[in-house]
């Protein structure tokens, strides 16, 4: 597969004259290089913008910050970043639970040879929890935090990943190029949920699914059913099925049973 041909990855213009450079008009393959050398080459740009801006951000470590959230993609990145050694670990010991019931829904209403994008793949669990319940298709993942990507592509699980911030649209990527889109635990960070989920609406296909969560404090602050039904009047989505809240990290004290998780899984239009 020739990595510059391929739609799935483009780059960041200082990416794109660097591989471009590197090339010479040959593919990156052409000249023994694998796979994910763009996505190192965009890594690298990011990590290197990300410390010369964001120096000094607070430790998120301690985690208070994880159930107040922040919508600043600065701050975010750098709690992402500091946590990636542990997220794993943590998520598992809190019973983090969304990946697999996010797997499992999609796969009752998108076929398992669906092309996916995973939408905020941090360290890949949801990619691990797709091919665990059954999917065969392509997975790309795409997030905010590079060393969380570097974790997600050891999964080997995700066949793209790109890093990207939800705030800055539109995104790098084509339009209708997937069957299925997932974006779990994610939308906490993103304060305009109409703009993301038309931008999701434009790089899956027509027909084509859309699963995002939601956290049940944050879809009545945030008004999200009115979102959603906004966007199924403007003929964005359609047949939105949205879930009953569920348990999403029961085993964290500051969420228990307190703070739970909606699925909606939306129909492109
Ligand atoms: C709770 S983690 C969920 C990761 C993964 N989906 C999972 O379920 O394990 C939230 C992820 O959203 C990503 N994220 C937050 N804000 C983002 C933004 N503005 N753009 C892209 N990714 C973002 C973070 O980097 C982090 O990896």
């Amino acid at each position: 597969m020739s990595f510059l041909s391929n739609h799935e990855r483009p780059l960041a213009p200082p990416a794109m004259t660097l591989v471009c450079w590197l090339s010479a008009g040959r593919s990156l393959t052409e000249i023994g290089v694998d796979k994910f050398a763009g996505f190192r080459v965009q890594q690298l740009l990011s990590k290197l913008s990300y410390t010369a801006g964001d120096a000094g951000m607070p430790d998120p470590v301690d985690h208070d910050w994880l159930k107040q959230g922040s919508t600043s993609s600065a701050d975010v990145r750098q709690s992402y970043e500091n946590w990636v050694g542990s997220y794993d670990q943590d998520l598992s010991d809190w019973d983090y639970r969304a990946p697999l019931d996010a797997a499992l829904l999609l796969k009752s209403h998108t076929s398992v040879t669906s092309k996916i994008l995973d939408a905020g793949c941090g360290t890949g669990l949801v990619g691990t929890a797709l091919r665990r319940v059954g999917f065969t298709g392509d997975i790309t993942g795409i997030d905010l935090s590079p060393t969380s990507l570097e974790k997600a592509e050891e999964r080997g699980v995700y066949r793209y990943l790109q890093p990207v911030d939800f705030q800055q649209l539109p995104l790098a990527l084509s339009d209708d190029t997937y069957d299925a889109l997932t974006c779990v635990g994610v939308l906490t960070y993103v304060l305009d949920s109409e703009a993301i989920l038309k931008e999701f609406a434009r790089l899956v296909r027509p027909g084509g699914i859309t699963l995002v969560t939601q956290r049940n404090d944050l879809f009545q602050e945030r008004a999200f059913d009115r979102t959603i039904q906004e966007l199924v009047d403007e003929r964005v989505y359609k047949d939105p099925v949205i879930t009953d809240p569920k348990l999403y990290l029961p085993g964290n004290p500051d969420f228990g049973s307190d703070i739970q998780v909606i699925y909606a899984i939306l129909t492109v239009a």
